[in-house]
């Protein structure tokens, strides 16, 4: 009788440690549960910004890296940003090169590329102060940050304003800025939202 209740005994025993392994293995998956967190993170800290779908289209996909991090997230809004700029300046060249630009529109063109430098160099300035934020000189560079982040947005302002969208090249341009300005928006909101939390 003994024997045959410890033998039930041992596969209780068995079988809790079996749900236990399938448990454990389980949780080979939380990479992905993670991944959801950080998702959840950045939709959050986008709804905040004034163009929230174009936040977390633009960012979604670097969950893995933003994690729940507001200041990678507000790195990678302007990594993105920079990268979207220096696509459409390239693509702006191309076409001020092209043939059928009427005259006044190249005008425009090489006056928006110019801005448009411009506001790549100040986001570029923006990201190496990024990288070098400490307890230190917080302060000092999230405002210096915020001011090259701001002259980014200026410029890029006036480009767009330069292009009235009424000729096919001018509406492709026009659309491309806003964009790059509406990314600018929101990497600005972002450090703004990161500015703000408690570094003592
Ligand atoms: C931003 O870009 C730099 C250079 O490409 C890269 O090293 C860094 O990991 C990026 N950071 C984020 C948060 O995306
Ligand atoms: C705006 O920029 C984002 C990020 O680079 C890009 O995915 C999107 O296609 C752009 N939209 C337009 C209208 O250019």
């Amino acid at each position: 009788m003994e024997g045959s209740i410890s033998k039930q005994f041992l596969r209780l025993i068995l079988l809790v440690l079996t749900i236990n392994m399938v448990i454990n293995s389980s949780s080979a998956t939380r990479p992905i549960a993670a991944s959801k967190t950080s998702t959840d993170f950045i939709k959050k800290s986008c709804s905040s910004t004034t163009y929230p779908t174009l936040c977390f289209s633009s960012l979604a996909n670097q969950a893995s890296l933003i994690q729940t991090s507001p200041k990678l997230l507000a790195h990678a809004a302007l990594n993105v940003t920079l990268s979207t700029a220096k696509t459409t300046s390239a693509m702006m060249v191309q076409l001020s090169k092209s043939s059928g630009m009427k005259t006044r529109e190249v005008g425009a063109m090489q006056d928006c590329l110019e801005e448009l430098s411009d506001s790549v160099y100040e986001l570029r300035r923006s990201i190496a102060e990024m990288g070098q934020i400490d307890s230190s000189n917080y302060k000092l560079t999230m405002s210096d940050i915020q001011t090259w982040v701001s002259a980014a947005l200026t410029d890029e302002t006036t480009c767009s304003d330069d292009f009235d969208g009424k000729t096919k090249n001018g509406k492709v341009v026009r659309e491309r800025i806003l964009n790059i300005s509406h990314l600018t928006s929101n990497a600005l909101a972002l450090i703004n939202r990161y500015a703000s939390l408690d570094h003592a």
